[in-house]
Formats: structure tokens, C-alpha cells, sequence
């Protein structure tokens, strides 16, 4: 892109949509036109970006009609899968941040740090991954290319802003004695749910298999042996993972450390004798992934444990998002 874009973000008064122009501004992403836009209700009302008030627009049939080169689109896989063909045909690229479009073998699934080439795929939409596929892939790209993965165990202990406002303020009033039951089954305030997005016929959720599916994709080997299971845990920001890996090649501490170091947007933190390990409270409000507790699992033969924690609404939603722009018009 010789001239800089006009951006669209659709879906901006949610909790991923205010994250997308936070992360655009801090990164003074370049653009020419913004156009902010969400549903009928927020039309109308105006978001301050840059010091500039932007009237929020409904997004409808006809909001492509103008010239956008990049849409965000943060609104829910029904918008989605409604409104990113219509932008597309109109010659839009839309990053789309929910999971409408991320197993069509014609839209990228892109992590930058891990497979940016897959953008020049794309036919005018491209996939931002789950958020907690995002945060493992930073530190099993490495250790994939070097050790080759037979098999990984995902656990996850995922925030509640991943469901939204709902999600935020049901843990807010069940810590203040109120259970709302808005956004989950059950209270999430003292409660660990195993149970995030809806349940399937072969029992995993639609998460877990988000994770697997996504995962083999991204990496481009359909051959990985891998299982999950995702739980929402009463934490505000940032998910955690306990990541198992299992490798066809032996490997040494040491140079998993090394490897692990030097991969861009991973930060080790790692020194459990003085109590140091990944935090989802410092993870919060920041872009690296972190990854500590490295050890080996003495079951298997070439078998590692990582415990991984990033902020899921910024690396693993806005930020990788904005990073995909990022490379478009690079
Ligand atoms: P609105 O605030 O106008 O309802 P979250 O997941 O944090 O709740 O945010 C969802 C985002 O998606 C909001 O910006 C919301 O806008 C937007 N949204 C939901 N439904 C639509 C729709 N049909 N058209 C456009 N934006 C939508």
C-alpha cells in the first residue's frame, strides 16, 4: 500500500474494539480516513482517538460503500460472518477477530511472529486466532521447528474478560456478594468453570477444539497429536495456560531456555527458587507472551512443561490484530 489506509473498526465500543484503537494509537499505526462503527444502539454517540472525537456509524450493508482498505472487525461471529464477504467483495481486507472465518481453507489464521506469509494468502479476509491459541503459539513455533511436537496437553485458566462486559461484571458483583449469571452457568467468583463456549458431540468444548484445530493450522502440520481442556477461572485479565509438550527429538534445558529468549514477543520469566514465574496480574496491560516454570516432564522420553500467560485482549486479540494490519501495509 503506496498511500495510507483508510481503517475501519467495527465493533468499536466492545471490549476488543476499545483495545484495537488503544493499541493503534500507541503504535501510531498510520491511516488517512478512521471510520469507528458498532450496532444501532452506540450510533451516534462519539470515541475520543487521538484527541479527535469519531461519531460511532451502525454498521449496515452499505458501511463498505466508501473506500476502506483495512477493516477490524471485533463484533461477534454473527457480524462476522455476515458483513466481512460484503466487505471483502467490496475490495476491504478484513482481520476478523471472532471464530466465524478461521477454519475456511481460504482465510489465513495468522500469528505475525509465527506464519506472517500465510497474510498473502488471503481472498479479503484474514483470521486473528483464539486467544489462547495466540499466546501458545509464540512458544511453540521454536521448540516445533527445532524438536519436532508429537503431542501437546493444553490446560488453560482463562480470564473473564475474554467473555466481554458480561463476563467483567459477573466476577465483579460475585466478588461483591452478588451472583448475576449473566455470562456463565454458574458463579464465577470463587469457581473454576471447565466449561467455555458451548459443548459438542464428542464432548470437548468449542473452545478445546479452537485449540486443536487452530493450532495445526497455524502451524501448517496436520500430524501434532493434541488435547485440551479450557477453563474460566475468576481472574479479570490475561489467560494462563499449562502447556505439555512431547518431541520427537531429545533436547537440552538449556537450549530450550535460549530458544524460548530470543523468539520475538516471548519474555522468560523464570526463576521459581526467588518465587519468579508468569503472573496473569503483571501480564496485564502488556504485548509479550511469558513463559516460565520450564521443566522437563520425567514421564516421557523428550517431554517438557511450560506455563505461558499473556493478556488476552491485547496479544491476544487487539494487538495480534493490529499487528496483521501491521504487515499489510508494510
Ligand atoms: P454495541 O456496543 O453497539 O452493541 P463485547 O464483546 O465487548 O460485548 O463487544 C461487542 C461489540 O460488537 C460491540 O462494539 C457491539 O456494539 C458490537 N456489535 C454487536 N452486534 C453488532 C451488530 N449487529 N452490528 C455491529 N456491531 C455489533
Amino acid at each position: 500500500m503506496s498511500k495510507k489506509p483508510n481503517l475501519a473498526v467495527v465493533g468499536a465500543t466492545g471490549v476488543v474494539g476499545n483495545t484495537v484503537l488503544k493499541v493503534l494509537e500507541e503504535r501510531e499505526f498510520p491511516f488517512d480516513n478512521l471510520y469507528v462503527m458498532a450496532s444501532a444502539k452506540s450510533a451516534g454517540k462519539t470515541i475520543s482517538f487521538k484527541g479527535k472525537d469519531y461519531i460511532i456509524e451502525e454498521l449496515t450493508e452499505h458501511s463498505f460503500d466508501i473506500p476502506i482498505d483495512i477493516a477490524l472487525f471485533s463484533a461477534g461471529g454473527e457480524t462476522s460472518k455476515k458483513y466481512a464477504p460484503l466487505a471483502a467483495a467490496k475490495g476491504v481486507i478484513v482481520v476478523d477477530n471472532s471464530s466465524a472465518w478461521r477454519m475456511d481453507p481460504d482465510v489465513p489464521l495468522v500469528v505475525p511472529e509465527v506464519n506472517p506469509d500465510d497474510v498473502w494468502r488471503n481472498k479479503g479476509i484474514i483470521a486473528n486466532p483464539n486467544c489462547s491459541t495466540i499466546q501458545a503459539m509464540l512458544p511453540i513455533k521454536p521448540l516445533h521447528d527445532k524438536y519436532r511436537i508429537k503431542r501437546i496437553v493444553f490446560s488453560t485458566y482463562q480470564a473473564v474478560s475474554g467473555t466481554g462486559v458480561k463476563g467483567i461484571e459477573d466476577l465483579k458483583q460475585g466478588l461483591a456478594g452478588n451472583d448475576l449469571l449473566i455470562a456463565y452457568p454458574h458463579p464465577i467468583a470463587g469457581n473454576c468453570l471447565p466449561h467455555i463456549d458451548s459443548f459438542l458431540e464428542n464432548g470437548y468444548t468449542k473452545e478445546e477444539m479452537k485449540m486443536v484445530n487452530e493450532t495445526k493450522k497455524i502451524l501448517g502440520d496436520e500430524s501434532i497429536r493434541i488435547t485440551a481442556t479450557a477453563v474460566r477461572v475468576p481472574v479479570f485479565d490475561s489467560h494462563s495456560e499449562s502447556i505439555n509438550l512431547e518431541f520427537e527429538k531429545p533436547f537440552e534445558l538449556d537450549e530450550v531456555r535460549s530458544l524460548l529468549s530470543s523468539f520475538k514477543g516471548c519474555t522468560v520469566a523464570d526463576d521459581p527458587e526467588n518465587n519468579v514465574y508468569p503472573l496473569a496480574r503483571q501480564a496485564a496491560g502488556k504485548d509479550d507472551v511469558f513463559i516460565g516454570r520450564i521443566r522437563r516432564d520425567y514421564s516421557v522420553d523428550s517431554g517438557l512443561n511450560l506455563w505461558v500467560v499473556s493478556d488476552n485482549i491485547r496479544k491476544g486479540a487487539a494487538t495480534n490484530a493490529v499487528q496483521i494490519a501491521e504487515l499489510l501495509i508494510k
